[in-house]
């Protein structure tokens, strides 16, 4: 089954193509970094508009690159949501309006979803059940997956999401847009400890999160002024907390679901520090920890062309008639029951 994928929920266009026999044939991917980087923040009446600009030129690529003409596609999957709801729509009127053309099903996919299959598009790919530790710039949590569609959320954020808390920091240190890669490029010239930065919820006995406090802390040291120390070294303090509380977690989760398996996906997963540290967590417990390839682990088109292709296959979640298309800016993964 060839699977044609689109994301556009954010401020990246992404198309890509999958075949469940052949694995991923081509992925594309244009990036508004430069766009937005004047505002220090996704504008998303510009982001909507540039989708619109990227989306036929990137599907075109895509097909030229793996050789595919339109009609081989089988069914075409895309972001339904969460996300910005102008931006979604582009490249759900685009998916639908494909998928009508081609006389193939249209699959409304959760943004999460993709996120959280995309590290079984790596070698080796771990195994159902497992716990997914999902670290990307709107979500921060813990679910255990017991098969395509089967999530149970474990825990989550009670306000900002690790990759928004790398995103504020970064700002508030004056760093550019996007901040979050910034901050940890930075973090690996310092040294954890010069600064003392709290771990929060670390010894909250559950497994949600709180990041918002953070971001206040390093606030504060700003304001107070770096006293001797560098920047690099509070970026370094910064990184290790959130590791620590992540690494934690993520272990009391694997415990707690009595699963030898982690998963780690979204942006906040590419962070070098946090794969080491679970790395060398999970070994410590008879573990293992699975990332998605380092430019899958973003947003991009390719987890949602797997996850089309992964729902179908699993005999969940398309529609059997494109004709009109609904959007879910805020959609919690729990109600994954296919909308419309
Ligand atoms: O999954 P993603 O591309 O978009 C969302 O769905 O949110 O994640 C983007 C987030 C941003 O907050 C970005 O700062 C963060 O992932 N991020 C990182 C790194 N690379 C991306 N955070 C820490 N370290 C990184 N290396
Ligand atoms: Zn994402």
């Amino acid at each position: 089954m060839l699977v044609l994928g689109i994301e556009s929920s954010c401020d990246e266009t992404g198309v890509a193509l999958f075949d469940t026999a052949r694995g991923l044939l081509a992925h594309a991917l244009h990036s508004q970094i430069d766009l937005h980087q004047a505002y220090g923040g996704v504008v998303p009446e510009l982001a909507s508009r540039d989708h619109i600009r990227r989306i036929v030129p990137l599907y075109r690529d895509v097909l030229q690159r793996a050789q595919v003409e339109p009609s081989a596609i089988d069914a075409v999957g895309y972001t339904a949501g969460p996300g910005l709801a102008g931006a979604l729509l582009v490249g759900a009127a685009f998916a639908e309006a494909l998928a009508l053309a081609l006389g193939r099903p249209a699959c409304p996919i959760h943004h999460l979803e993709g996120h959280l299959l995309s590290p079984l598009l790596a070698d080796p790919a771990p195994c159902f059940p497992f716990v997914a530790l999902l670290v990307s710039g709107g979500h921060t949590q813990l679910m255990a997956v017991a098969g395509v569609g089967r999530y149970r959320l474990l825990g989550e954020t009670v306000d900002d999401a690790a990759g928004e808390a790398f995103d504020k920091t970064a700002k508030v240190m004056g760093l550019p847009y996007p901040g979050g890669p910034q901050l940890a490029r930075l973090a690996q010239s310092g040294r954890p400890g010069r600064y003392r930065l709290p771990r929060p919820m670390l010894h909250s006995g559950d497994l949600d999160f709180s990041f918002s406090g953070l971001k206040t802390a390093v606030l504060t040291q700003v304001a107070r002024g770096l006293d001797g120390g560098d920047a690099a070294d509070l970026a370094a303090e910064f990184q290790e907390a959130v590791v620590d509380v992540l690494v934690a977690k993520a272990c009391g989760a694997l415990r707690q679901a009595g699963l030898g398996e982690l998963v780690v996906a979204g942006g906040v997963g590419a962070n070098q520090r946090l794969r080491e540290r679970l790395d060398a967590a999970c070994a410590r417990m008879g573990a293992q920890a699975f990332y998605p390839p380092l430019d899958l682990c973003t947003d991009n088109g390719a987890m949602i062309a797997f996850a089309c292709a992964q729902r179908l296959q699993a005999g969940r979640g398309a529609k059997a008639l494109p004709a009109a298309f609904r959007v879910f800016p805020r959609w919690p993964l729990a109600n994954l029951v296919p909308p419309g």
